[in-house]
């Protein structure tokens, strides 16, 4: 398994995807999705849903904070947080299946995404256990 995350790192990735969620643009779902990649280096990168009105253009959070960290030439993700829903609500705002493979790109298979509501942590899940028997990079190395 991979090392617990230390608080204090938890807490700068939660406040990037907070403060990128104030910037998501969701006029069509009214759903707001902050996200936050860790890169070994320590950098963050952070990213918002931007929806579109042809609403299959939308983006979501988490690719969002990808691009943002692959334009800056980093290309490994350490610990992910992604935030959305309501306070309280008891909801997990797991990755949808396009970003688990975006996720898993990039990510080892024991990589830690934190699923959290704004009020903070709700459940930690693996790249792994989000996207089994995945298709990677190595599938084309062979
Ligand atoms: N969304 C994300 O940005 N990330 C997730 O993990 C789940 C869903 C966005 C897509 C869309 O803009 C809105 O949430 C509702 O699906």
């Amino acid at each position: 398994m991979s090392q617990p995350l230390e608080p204090a790192l938890f807490d700068r990735l939660f406040a990037a995807a907070e403060a990128a969620r104030e910037n998501a643009y969701a006029p069509y779902s009214g759903f707001r999705v902050g996200a936050a990649v860790l890169t070994p280096d320590g950098r963050i990168f952070a990213g918002a849903n931007i929806e579109n009105a042809a609403y299959p253009q939308g983006q979501c959070a988490e690719a969002s904070a990808i691009g943002a960290m692959g334009t800056a030439g980093a290309r490994r993700i350490v610990a992910a947080v992604v935030i959305g829903g309501e306070e309280g609500d008891g909801m997990l705002c797991t990755p949808c299946g396009g970003c688990r493979q975006r996720l898993r790109e990039f990510a080892a298979p024991d990589t830690r995404v934190h699923i959290c509501g704004p009020e903070g942590l709700r459940r930690i899940m693996t790249v792994e256990e989000l996207l089994p028997a995945s298709f990677g990079p190595e599938n084309l190395d062979a």
